[in-house]
């Protein structure tokens, strides 16, 4: 038995050393992959994300340390129930919603229209979700590095910028995985967590959240309104 388990580790680390050759070129890291529906499944923890407002960089690393997902099958074949856990200035939110994948293209509606596609990369165990978020008439690029380790090493994160870079997407912000992920609430009932599902955004609001994004000034208004939302969620 003992045997078997070496053999398979060996065999397990040998498949994921043939995995991990790095994916250097443009032409290789904006390549779509296909999506199968038991790959999505189970925990997975966010590592960076880049989307193409200038200025999202610095917000999300101002308030936001951390977030995971858990994908869940749902009842119909091809949907999927998804439980998002944020870490924001040290309080815990989750959001539920619900994503399907046609047409190798995952689609979640709410809070806004998300449309997904899965693309190349040189990590084993990660996703790279490329997604278009359409709020009225603007739309919103968003990359994000997902992976089923707590943190991927400085390589896995390079070539993650590269490819946001190749997407022609600001520089990605790096998640603090240091500071801890909020528990999953399912275990930990004694946790407080503030659940955010029914909360949407409308396009005005979008339009808003860009021009203060354009500008340092528009950040630091922006920061301050985050802070001053954040002190009326009670948690403890
Ligand atoms: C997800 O789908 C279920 C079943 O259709 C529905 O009851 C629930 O409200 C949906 N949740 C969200 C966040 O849209
Ligand atoms: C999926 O692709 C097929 C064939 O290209 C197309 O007919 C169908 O409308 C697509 N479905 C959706 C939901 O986009
Ligand atoms: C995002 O939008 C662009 C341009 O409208 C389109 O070409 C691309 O296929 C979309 N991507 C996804 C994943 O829906
Ligand atoms: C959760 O909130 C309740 C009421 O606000 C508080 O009594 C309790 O100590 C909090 N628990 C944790 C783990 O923060």
């Amino acid at each position: 038995m003992m045997e078997f388990v070496h053999v398979a580790v060996a065999v397990l680390g040998l498949l994921s050393l043939g995995h991990s050759a790095p994916v250097t070129s443009c032409e290789n890291l904006i390549q779509p992959l296909e999506i199968y529906r038991s790959q999505l499944l189970g925990k997975w923890v966010l590592q960076g994300e880049s989307t193409s407002i200038p200025g999202s960089k610095i917000l999300v690393q101002m308030v936001m340390e951390n977030t995971w997902v858990k994908i869940t099958a749902a009842s119909e074949a091809d949907t999927f129930n998804n439980l998002q856990i944020q870490k924001t200035m040290g309080k815990c939110f989750t959001r539920k919603t619900n994503m399907t994948l046609v047409n190798n293209t995952l689609t979640v509606e709410l809070p806004f229209q998300n449309s997904a596609v899965l693309l190349n990369t040189g990590c084993p165990d990660c996703l790279v979700i490329f997604a278009n978020n359409t709020v009225g008439r603007t739309t919103v690029k968003d990359l994000q590095l997902l992976s089923r380790r707590t943190k991927v090493s400085a390589a896995e994160l390079e070539e993650f910028t590269k490819q946001a870079e190749c997407l022609n997407l600001q520089p990605p912000a790096i998640m603090d995985l240091e500071k801890g992920l909020c528990p999953d609430p399912s275990l930990t009932p004694e946790t407080n967590f503030t659940d955010v599902t029914t909360h949407t955004i409308s396009s005005d609001e979008l339009s808003l959240l860009e021009e203060l994004l354009s500008s340092e000034d528009g950040v630091k208004t922006l920061f301050d309104m985050i802070q001053r939302s954040m002190a009326s969620v009670k948690q403890d």
